[in-house]
């Protein structure tokens, strides 16, 4: 199989772009919705007789649809690799896997646990490898979720973010583009739920860490939340449901935001925990078109990485 002759780029943090290519790649984002197919929009046929490879060491919905559609719209076709399918869970090295795929996919999709997975399936593939979600980031969430703000309400840059709950991978993602498109994270999480300590100290320019869900929201343009219990943590569900009372974004703490003040949630939301039913099934929820982008975002990012 050819390879392109530009130094390949894999996509595992939000870091791994420049502001200027995150720009370029939401706006992309943007023109690919507007008219699929069609124009400007065209993606063509990136992907014509050539497959992606999708390893899924965790469940998925909306990141498995939306590469697999994603995929397919380019001209390709995915294939879906979970753990009991593949000899990864035999113990066959990651770096052997990555090999082997580069051999026959011109695209290497993976979702893991620990980072260090994905890490090491880049640093062994000849071909573009995609985060597509860690226990330590979600980068391909935050494209989605950066291009539905700026569809909604315009650039990030000096607005006033929160995000309430658990110090998570989708938490790490969104204190990147703090970073990356200079706004304000306010993150409250329960005591011993913080975020990475590393990261905290690379965004402190950006992010305030504290454990009161009413400061962090007051003022706020922007509510974020996530699942309390992500994939991995299903014995720490009592523990979790004690230590988060006091975080589920309702009415109440809604309404010490900003007035347009938009909602998000990556999704799967269970509703009663992090988020009440009005709250997320409500005017200020943006969490479909968030879904939806995952597409989209998705798409753009493909097509930046084998371009
Ligand atoms: N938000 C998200 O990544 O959803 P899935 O786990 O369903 O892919
Ligand atoms: N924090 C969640 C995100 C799911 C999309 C998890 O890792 O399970």
């Amino acid at each position: 199989m050819t390879r392109p002759l530009r130094p390949l780029r894999h996509f595992l943090s939000l870091m791994d772009l420049s502001t200027d290519e995150l720009r370029r790649l939401i706006a992309r984002a943007v023109e690919i919705k507007s008219a699929p197919g069609a124009g400007p929009a065209d993606t063509g046929d990136l992907l014509r007789n050539q497959t992606a490879a999708l390893v899924f060491e965790k469940s998925s919905t909306r990141t498995r649809v939306s590469f697999e559609t994603g995929v397919a719209q380019l001209g390709g076709h995915a294939i879906f690799i979970a753990p009991a399918d593949s000899h990864l869970a035999r113990g066959e090295a990651i770096e052997d896997t990555a090999r082997v795929l580069s051999r026959m996919a011109r695209l290497i999709i993976m979702r893991t646990g620990p980072h260090e997975r994905v890490e090491r399936m880049a640093e062994s593939a000849s071909v573009p490898v995609i985060n597509a979600l860690s226990d330590f980031n979600h980068p391909c969430q935050q494209l989605a979720d950066i291009q539905t703000y700026f569809e909604h309400r315009g650039d990030l840059s000096g607005r006033r973010v929160a995000w309430v709950g658990d110090g998570n991978n989708v938490c790490h993602s969104w204190m990147n583009a703090a970073r990356q498109l200079d706004f304000h994270l306010a993150i409250a999480t329960p005591a011993g739920y913080a975020p990475n300590r590393g990261l905290a100290r690379q965004c402190a320019a950006h992010i305030v860490l504290g454990n009161d869900p009413a400061a962090a929201v007051a003022g706020a343009d922007l509510v974020v939340t996530d699942s309390w219990i992500s994939m991995g943590q299903e014995r720490e569900k009592a523990a979790r449901g004690v230590a988060f009372k006091g975080f589920c974004v309702d009415r109440e703490m809604m309404s010490r935001a900003a007035a347009d003040a938009l909602f998000m949630h990556c999704l799967p939301a269970y509703r009663g925990h992090e988020v009440s039913a009005e709250v997320i099934d409500g005017g200020q929820s943006v969490v479909w078109d968030q879904a939806e982008n995952r597409l989209h975002a998705q798409k753009a990012l493909m097509e930046f990485l084998l371009r």
